[in-house]
């Protein structure tokens, strides 16, 4: 894997340059030095019947990223500190074989065809019923027990920065009508990780795409996520029940532990007493986001590590974004570099439309008709803060 560090780099002016010395990498990343699929190392694994790989691309500036096509998923994205040591920020696993695992089902992956809850696993398109599993409580999550995050993608390496994986859930895959064919390209550009999805149907269908990377900005497995500053340019939210399913209110966070619109520590408001905050075990909300635009995209959230002062900046074409705390890490498995997933050692910033549009006819709509295409566009970018 790609070695770099970091000469002088201020707050949103990026200048990165290979050299050497790295922190970090794992060592199933560690044989490849190319981009490229990696077959040199145990990464690799046959999953129902197709086999799985690890690719690696990197920018010009010295970014790399490693995925598999085993849920199209992000496996580490190393990006400089203030120092210029390189931190790997995303939480994962060694090999193929440990992301199949349903207690852990998300890591990195892209999760579909309905990103988040569908209420008691049902909903209408048209006069039809559609059910679905009812994988969570009682409602259907991230697509159902074998959504995309579960299915052998295609992977195709279009250049030293760019992949490209394909996937069709097939009609009626987990309850879901129509043949989908999805695309999602991950592109490493010189100041962050940009995410295109798209999407096309034969059957009228609901489509809500994400990419559910766990981040630690001071690194995999670096300790608990709470002294992260977080902003979110959002003035409102959409509180839920005991379930986890909007109300279908839009509620001002103004007053409120979901008060981003000022950066605070994730650590701050995370311990008062709200019945939102004990319904999510922590935060794990849906924000409606105000449409702050930054070349065309809603600059969503920006999050900065406190140890390594990485500053990640989410702009996406989604109205909203999930932020999920790590409330349900448990420190069960083991991640890349030999630490457990502690509680809180992570968290998910999910762009998104709001959960459970299917049965919120006051939401955006998430129905995609045949002739249509599901076309979204997601970027983090990363700057560090001395
Ligand atoms: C959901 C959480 C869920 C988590 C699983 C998040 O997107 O909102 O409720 O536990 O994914 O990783």
């Amino acid at each position: 894997m790609t070695k770099f560090s970091l000469l002088g780099l201020g707050v949103l002016s990026l200048a990165f340059v290979s050299c050497q010395s790295s922190t970090n990498s794992s060592s199933s990343q560690d044989s490849t030095s190319h981009t490229g699929v990696d077959t040199s190392h145990s990464f690799a694994a046959e999953i129902d019947g197709k086999k799985i790989d690890l690719y690696t691309i990197k920018s010009q500036s010295g970014l790399s990223a490693s995925f598999t096509n085993y849920g199209a998923r992000l496996v580490s994205l190393n990006v400089p500190d203030k120092n210029g040591a390189t931190v790997d920020v995303s939480l994962g696993f060694n090999t193929a074989t440990e992301y199949n695992n349903p207690a852990e089902a998300y890591y990195g992956a892209i999760v579909g065809p309905f990103g988040n809850r569908i209420a008691n696993g049902k909903f209408k398109l048209s006069g039809t019923e559609y059910t679905l599993p009812q994988n969570n409580n009682g409602h259907t999550l991230h697509g159902g027990l074998k959504g995309t995050h579960f299915q052998a993608w295609e992977g195709q390496q279009l250049n030293d920065s760019t992949i490209q994986f394909a996937y069709t859930l097939p009609d009626g895959n987990e309850g879901f009508p129509g043949n989908l064919d999805i695309k999602v390209t991950y592109g490493l550009r010189n100041t962050g990780l940009e995410i295109d999805y798209i999407a096309t149907t034969d059957k009228e269908t609901v489509v809500n795409l994400t990419n559910h990377a766990y981040f630690n900005l001071n690194g995999e497995g670096s300790g608990t996520i709470l002294d992260h500053q977080l902003q979110i340019l959002a003035d409102k939210y959409t509180p839920v029940d005991g379930g986890l399913i909007p109300t279908g209110e839009l509620a001002p966070v103004k007053g409120t532990p979901f008060d981003f619109t000022q950066p605070k520590t994730i650590g701050q408001d995370i311990g008062v007493e709200n019945e939102q905050l004990t319904f999510g075990k922590g935060y794990d909300h849906n924000w409606a986001l105000n449409g702050t635009k930054v070349d065309g995209l809603n600059h969503a959230a920006t999050l900065m590590g406190d140890q390594s002062g990485i500053v990640m900046d989410i702009y996406t074409a989604e109205p909203g974004i999930q932020f999920y705390s790590g409330n349900f890490m448990a420190g069960k498995v083991t991640l890349k570099n030999g630490k457990k997933d502690d509680f809180r050692t992570g968290l998910c910033l999910e762009t998104q439309h709001f959960p459970d549009s299917p049965n919120q006819p006051n939401f955006p709509s998430t129905v995609l008709k045949p002739g249509d295409t599901y076309k979204t566009k997601t970027i983090y970018s990363f700057s560090v803060k001395k």
